[in-house]
């Protein structure tokens, strides 16, 4: 089905200082994964138009920083008011470039503007502190000020949300923001800065690029003096490449990277809520964010029933394109990601994992892969061992609560755990042994505005969201006041 997408929102070019940059020589294509067909070209941003980005936003920084907090919050409310206006223009966009089910894309919309209003309320708390001083004649204050020009580089599975989660912290800071939108799915990113423009949000302040050749762009971003912060949601491997070239002129960072979620039933757990948990962690987004269930870990008496009636469940699930009615499962983002998921699943098979549901080719198109649940998985496969990013759940049995945790740890991200169990002192004992920066109990979605989201070891640094997720870009200044004593 070729859907009509809103026209005042559908953009093609990038947005620097509050223009429109028009055409240029070279575009980025940008095609629904349902059906490959062609949505929008845009035009590529060169590495002069980054530069120019980056310097509109320094000239932008001194009048947005001096507003009020209170005035700032205003925009950023007004901004968030007119996204959930848009909500279903900007769903349809969203689906179309990225493929999730629309039901899903409208639900990013909201999550992704509930950063910003969060934030907006977030911005008139930025409090400082008074600490007692070491002598009658001085005093110790506090304060805590944007750190500045902040930029981003954001990925395709989250096209609005990933990047609200980091320009509202930052506006509502008083820090202004230019990010690089993944290429796969620039419409979203453009959409919300058409948004940002009406809500009145001077120029310079907000500013997306869309490039084709993401690795020049991306050094200006991460290499330009004037850049005081650089946000990153991606995967592990580029996220070390980039922490090297922020290096370069030490810049405060902030890293959302790879996962590889450890899901644990016990064998006390109720299975209904447990299944209900995998279903949401797994299957959301095809697969496809860096939170989802990776490794589903069963204890021994439950392990075959867990299993069946995961089946039930997920044969249950309906594939197909994003806009179709009913549809829980649309398509990977790409070729290279279908290749990679079948790769692993084969392999898996290959040593000895059995497929107990899906893996087999769909008809609904090239990058529909079926939801799938493979059994007899063990440990050492690259299944259990790397980020899946697509809709197979390799379930793994343990025996005891010591194994469970050794085995959930036995990886070098740690970004989401997953546990369900009745037992009280479980939950707590096994929470607090789990190396992740966010542990599900009895809840398999654990994402929203209010919650700190980041990771622990090579899953990066950072907390997004919360009263936490502003303090990333903020500096703290520490003011020495002498001469007090008469
Ligand atoms: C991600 O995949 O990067 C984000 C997932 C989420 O916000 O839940």
């Amino acid at each position: 089905m070729t859907v009509s997408l809103d026209s005042t929102l559908l953009k093609d070019s990038s947005y620097v200082n509050g223009q429109w940059l028009g055409d240029s020589v070279d575009f980025v294509s940008v095609s629904n994964p349902a059906n490959g067909e062609l949505i929008q070209r845009v035009a590529s941003c060169s590495m002069d138009d980054a530069q120019a980005a980056v310097d509109a936003a320094n000239a932008a920084l001194p009048a947005w920083r001096s507003r009020s907090a209170k005035d700032r919050a205003a925009l950023l409310k007004r901004w968030f008011d007119l996204i959930m206006l848009n909500q279903n223009a900007l769903g349809a966009i969203l689906t179309a470039e990225q493929g999730k089910p629309l039901a899903e894309a409208k639900g990013e919309v909201a999550y992704g503007a509930n950063y910003i209003e969060w934030f907006a309320e977030e911005a008139k708390r930025v409090y400082g502190d008074t600490i007692p001083s070491t002598g009658p004649s001085s005093r110790i204050v506090v304060i805590k000020q944007p750190v500045g020009v902040v930029s981003a580089i954001t990925p395709w599975n989250f096209p609005n949300a990933m990047i609200t989660r980091k320009a509202a912290p930052a506006l509502a800071a008083g820090c202004t923001f230019v990010v690089k939108a993944a290429k796969e799915t620039p419409l979203s990113a453009l959409a919300l800065a058409e948004l940002a423009e009406q809500a009145g949000i001077p120029k310079g302040v907000f500013n997306v690029l869309v490039c084709k050749q993401s690795s020049a762009v991306g050094k200006v971003l991460t290499q330009d003096p004037q850049v005081a912060k650089f946000s990153f949601t991606g995967s592990t491997e580029v996220g070390k490449i980039l922490l090297q070239q922020c290096a370069t002129t030490v810049k405060k960072t902030s890293m959302e990277l790879g996962g590889n979620a450890p899901f644990i039933v016990f064998n006390d757990a109720d299975l209904d809520e447990a299944v209900k948990g995998i279903m949401i962690s797994k299957y959301r987004n095809a697969g496809q964010t860096c939170v989802c269930t990776n490794r589903v870990f069963a204890q021994s008496e439950i392990y075959d029933d867990l299993a069946q009636r995961l089946k039930i469940a997920v044969d249950l699930l309906k594939v197909g394109a994003g806009h179709d009615e009913g549809v829980e499962i649309g398509p990977l983002i790409n070729a290279d990601a279908k290749t990679f998921v079948q790769e692993l699943l084969d392999e898996a098979v290959a040593e000895g994992a059995t497929v107990l549901t899906g893996g087999n080719e769909q008809d609904q198109g090239d990058l529909f892969f079926q939801p799938t649940v493979l059994t007899n998985v063990s440990t050492h496969m690259r299944v259990a061992r790397e980020e899946i990013f697509g809709p197979i759940a390799p379930l793994i049995k343990f025996e005891t609560e010591e194994q469970a945790i050794q085995l959930a740890n036995d990886s070098t991200v740690g970004l989401a755990a997953y546990m369900y169990s009745r037992d009280i002192g479980r939950v707590w004992r096994v929470s607090e042994a789990l190396e992740y920066g966010m542990v599900g109990i009895n809840e398999g979605l654990i994402s929203n505005e209010m919650a700190p989201f980041g990771g622990v070891k090579e899953s990066g640094m950072g907390r997004e969201g919360s009263k936490y997720g502003i303090e990333d870009y903020l500096e703290i200044k520490y003011l020495c006041m002498g001469g007090i004593d008469k």
